[in-house]
């Protein structure tokens, strides 16, 4: 079986845990891997060919640099060998938005065209977008190039890509899988407010309010302050939520990549009685992230043996907030 060659768009915290972690589970299965094997794939067989960004101080590293480079804060876990995949310019578009701005001297004027050249070059078989959030233009034109380079779409953040009947439409005609959208962590609040919101609907509590407080000091929650970029967070977050959800998000640069969340529940039980449950959550953010990366890529490329396009509707499902 050959190896599942991935892009990555975005080369921030989450890119940081993702290109880590391959290198702290190369050898096999250590704690806190889900799945050593994924749809045949082992970790091993990840290998990134291509890396894309706009922030001038990451562009021209090689990968295993960049993903140390300022703004980025995620926590460090494995050393990662020179990888010879230079960061290269990508296509700026509305990637960068207010909340950001200060902290990145902004590149960005390649095409479409451009990068699905590198694409190509590189060999690449998955191109994985851990864009900021609010970047809906840019996510469609990288779309593009994917499709023009014959590769597959993994969109790990709340653009509406896979939600979309058209894009759908597209890439099952390219006969290329796409995946989206926004990934879910593999251990985070959306899965322990879900939790508990099956928990309690299950016992007959009917719910009437759900709230996510989160708290954070990496770039996400700095770009999460500009109210428009937030709103499509909170339509990911909502969805499947079960009940009507309230998220808000407090940037809060001493935590660094730590986030802090708050959930709490109200509902009515048996005989009409108030119930109210409240959580306290304290997470890495970033590498919580990156063990459903690794799965959907794996998923995507095998999907590409198999002759499978269009959107993996079971996978995403599984792994990403909203389909
Ligand atoms: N646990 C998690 O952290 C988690 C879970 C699910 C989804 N997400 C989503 O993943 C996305 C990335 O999160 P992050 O914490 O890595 O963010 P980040 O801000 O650390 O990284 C984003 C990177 O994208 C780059 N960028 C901006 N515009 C670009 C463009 N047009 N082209 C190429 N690169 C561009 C930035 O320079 C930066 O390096 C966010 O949308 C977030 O909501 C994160």
């Amino acid at each position: 079986m050959s190896n599942v060659n991935v892009a990555v768009i975005g080369v921030g915290n989450c890119v940081s845990s993702l290109v880590q972690g391959v290198e702290h589970y190369r050898d096999g299965d250590a704690p806190g891997l889900s799945h050593p094997v994924c749809a045949g794939y082992a970790i091993s067989q990840v290998r990134f060919t291509a890396a894309f960004d706009v922030n001038a101080a990451k562009l021209g590293r090689d990968l295993s640099e960049a993903i140390w480079t300022p703004p980025n804060n995620a926590r460090g876990f494995a050393t990662v060998p020179h990888l010879g995949v230079p960061v290269v310019e990508g296509i700026l578009a509305d990637g960068v938005g207010p909340g950001s701005a200060g902290a990145i001297d902004p590149r960005g004027g390649a095409t479409p065209g451009q990068v699905a050249a590198h694409l190509a070059e590189t060999g690449t078989h998955v191109v994985l977008s851990f864009l900021p959030t609010g970047a809906q233009q840019a996510t469609e034109l990288y779309a593009e190039a994917a499709l023009a380079a014959g590769c597959a779409f993994v969109n790990c953040m709340p653009a509406v890509l896979a939600r979309s009947p058209e894009w759908r439409r597209r890439f099952a005609e390219a006969g290329l899988p796409l995946i989206g959208d926004d990934l879910k962590s593999s251990f985070g609040a959306t899965l322990v407010h879900r939790a508990l919101v099956d928990a309690l609907t299950a016992s007959g509590v009917h719910l009437h309010d759900g709230h996510q407080l989160l708290g954070g000091g990496n770039m996400d929650f700095a770009n999460l302050q500009d109210a428009d970029r937030m709103k499509s967070k909170k339509d990911t977050k909502a969805t499947g939520a079960g009940t009507s959800t309230h998220v808000s998000a407090q940037y809060l640069p001493f935590l660094d990549d730590r986030k802090i969340a708050y959930l709490r529940l109200d509902g009515t039980g048996f005989g009409g009685s108030p119930l109210e449950v409240e959580v306290r959550m304290v997470v890495e953010d970033s590498p919580s992230a990156a063990g459903n990366a690794l799965d959907a890529v794996r998923h995507a490329k095998a999907a590409m043996d198999e002759g499978v396009g269009g959107l993996l509707g079971e996978v995403s499902g599984t792994l990403m907030k909203a389909v």
